[in-house]
């Protein structure tokens, strides 16, 4: 609501900063006029009653503007062209890969010389793995964050990142990186002062004193993150003799977000990153940022107050860039990151499809559509304007955490049927191909995750192993398929490093102990240039997966009905062994069918029919070949683990 007692000081605020509010800079000077109430009301429901509330909510006015002031104008320019463009990352142009810089090539110079390479794929959007200073050692990859604002000097330097993003800019790539909001590394500056005693920054962590009962009563409601390498979710501080929380590992640690000057910092950083030229900002982990005691601490309301707030503040400030919440979590929980209410489509623009991602590696187990099905409802919640990151594999784990309730529909009961999927891909289920591992398992509660290359939990592994060539053009064939089903979704594809090409697990974390307490290092391979080569030897395994892949990215570029229109529907499950959907828009349509099974499948032409009786001929994208629709009685055939691409003609 219109407050014009704040207006005045917006006014006063802008003044001060010398803002030409009816000149270069009125269309600034509209957005942050239109959006300051929101953000006090915002602001005030979580600091209202803080004694620094009111003299930070000053600064935070500041610190807006300032951010304004010192973007560039090429980035102001960027600005205004995606505003031009209306929700520009719905594009079915972008396509994403995820990596680390050190393990993919070095450091941020040579990747500025790798940028052919993404092209070659048809890859433009980079996520940059933590590229800011991190302790070695206790580093979590990176999300143990000492310095957030300096390059880590394994990677390069601050220049080294300029030039790089210099060099995207004009290869017409997009950037994103992280902003690890929930927690510091031990060895933050604001963490070394908090062990010094010095009482301001202690107030910027969870602190309690050695006796204090607090640790103890959090843990009652807290579940662990990393239960065998990291139990617990305090850490004792000796040189303070002070408790800290650490949901994560020890040496993570929580930032007190109940002080409004942590927010401040933070929403500081986040410009600063935007001002570095990040098209896509990535929200580590925010369902952590607020607790509660009693709760369970993660996806309270607050923390989605704290990123409305910062959607807020971007838009003012920085509106060229898009927020990603890393939320992985129920799908339910999930959808509230896209904001509701009155913030429907206002909090973040884009969530991982985590909930897609986990079913599809339940399909691939289970030959069947059954559990994946049930999780549409809540998926299709998503509200327009927002996206997905569709992927199959990334850094972490993969977490089953779809609700039980879905695993009932589909006719399994919750425990056996997560024990099964894994032990499917620990590779323990009989004849099961996958050399996955478990991850985080936690014998008090019974959980575990996975972690395993997507080409080792595809079977690649072992078959090669093996030599075993019939079980290889299986892998390949479900390596496809996995890849496939996800690009077409609607959302940006994110494919993860090494998966171009069918990297299997990666053993050498093994022999480091800054990793070998956490097996997601086996599926984040050192590249090796010489295997990455492969690609252009016709035949290899590398190159039949580079090819598809290339190749699927280019269908997706050419097929404006897949930008994510919030435009899919789910075929009827005539066939359980069949995921089926159609994307149509503007009169165009799309229909995208998988087999998971090791068995040909039927399918009848009445799954397409239903949903256009005048169907006659539909050009498969993926066979490159025209098919004619066959009768309501007629089945399409499609091969194990095959899948069709098909536009109606
Ligand atoms: C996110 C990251 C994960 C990290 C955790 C703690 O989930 O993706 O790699 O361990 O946050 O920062
Ligand atoms: C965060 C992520 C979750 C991951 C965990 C450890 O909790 O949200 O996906 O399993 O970190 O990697």
């Amino acid at each position: 609501m219109y407050n014009s007692q704040l207006h005045q000081q917006v006014n006063a605020a802008l003044k001060r900063n010398k803002i030409d509010i009816a000149g270069a800079d009125n269309a600034f000077y509209v957005r942050m006029i239109a959006s300051a109430a929101t953000m006090q009301e915002l602001y005030n429901e979580l600091y209202a009653r803080h004694p620094a509330g009111e003299q930070l909510f000053h600064q935070l006015i500041d610190v807006v503007i300032k951010a304004y002031v010192a973007r560039g104008a090429a980035l102001k320019r960027k600005d205004d062209e995606k505003a031009a463009l209306g929700d520009w990352f719905l594009s079915n142009d972008i396509t994403g890969m995820s990596l680390y810089v050190d393990r993919f090539c070095g450091n941020l110079k040579n990747l500025g010389n790798k940028l052919d390479y993404f092209e070659k794929l048809g890859v433009n959007f980079l996520h940059l793995l933590p590229i800011f200073e991190s302790p070695e050692g206790e580093s979590d990859g990176g999300y143990a964050v000492s310095d957030f604002r300096k390059v880590d000097k394994r990677f390069g330097t601050m220049k080294d990142l300029g030039t790089l993003q210099q060099k995207m800019i004009a290869a017409d790539m997009y950037l994103m990186v992280d902003i690890v909001l929930n927690h510091t590394s031990s060895r933050h500056e604001w963490a070394e002062k908090a062990k010094q005693g010095d009482a301001k920054y202690q107030d910027y962590f969870y602190m309690y004193d050695a006796d204090s009962p607090i640790p103890e009563q959090f843990e009652r409601h807290m579940p662990e993150i990393f239960p065998e390498s990291s139990p617990g979710n305090f850490t004792f501080v000796p040189e303070c003799n002070k408790w800290v929380m650490t949901v994560f590992h020890g040496y993570q640690w929580d930032l007190n977000y109940t002080n409004p000057a942590v927010f401040v910092d933070m929403v500081d950083t986040v410009l600063f990153y935007a001002n570095l030229g990040v098209d896509i900002l990535r929200i580590d982990a925010p369902i952590f940022i607020w607790k509660q005691l009693g709760t369970i601490c993660q996806n309270l309301p607050e923390t989605h107050t704290i990123l409305r707030l910062i959607k807020q503040c971007v838009l003012a400030a920085t509106p060229g860039m898009a927020l990603l919440a890393e939320a992985i979590a129920a799908p339910k929980d999930i959808m509230k990151y896209f904001g509701t209410g009155l913030f429907k489509g206002k909090e973040c623009d884009f969530a991982y499809n985590a909930t897609q991602m986990a079913l599809q590696w339940d399909m691939l187990a289970t030959g069947t559509i059954r559990v994946m099905l049930g999780a549409q409802h809540d998926i299709a919640q998503k509200p327009h304007g927002a996206t997905w990151i569709t992927y199959t594999r990334c850094h972490d784990d993969i977490g089953l955490a779809y609700d039980d309730n879905i695993i009932r529909m589909g006719g399994f009961e919750p425990y056996e049927h997560r024990r099964f999927l894994w032990e499917y891909y620990s590779g323990k289920f009989p004849g099961s191909p996958s050399t996955g591992a478990l991850f985080s398992v936690n014998p008090k509660t019974g959980d575990a995750r996975i972690s395993g290359s997507l080409a080792a939990m595809c079977g690649l592994e072992k078959a090669s192993a093996e030599k075993d060539q019939p079980a290889v053009e299986t892998a390949l064939s479900k390596i496809l398929l996995m890849q496939a089903h996800s690009f077409f979704l609607g959302g940006v594809p994110m494919l993860f490093y090494g998966d171009e090409l069918g990297y299997t697990n990666d053993y050498s974390y093994l022999t480091d102990p800054g990793k070998s307490y956490d097996n997601r290092w086996m599926h984040r391979p050192v590249i090796d240039w010489k295997k990455n080569k492969l690609i252009d030897k016709p035949g290899t395994a590398e190159q039949r997966i580079f090819a598809a892949t290339q190749k699927l990215i280019s269908i997706r570029r050419k097929l404006p009905v897949v930008a994510d229109h919030s435009n899919i529907t789910w075929l009827a499950p005539y066939n359980i062994h069949v995921a089926g959907y159609l994307r149509q828009h503007n009169g165009k349509q799309l229909f995208c069918v998988f087999n998971f099974s090791a068995e040909e499948a039927f399918l009848t032409w009445y799954a397409f029919r239903e949903h256009n009786n005048e169907l006659d001929k539909v050009y498969d994208h993926w066979a490159e070949r025209e098919f004619t629709v066959g009768s309501n009685e007629k089945f399409l055939i499609i091969e194990p683990y095959g899948f069709h691409l098909f536009e109606v003609v």
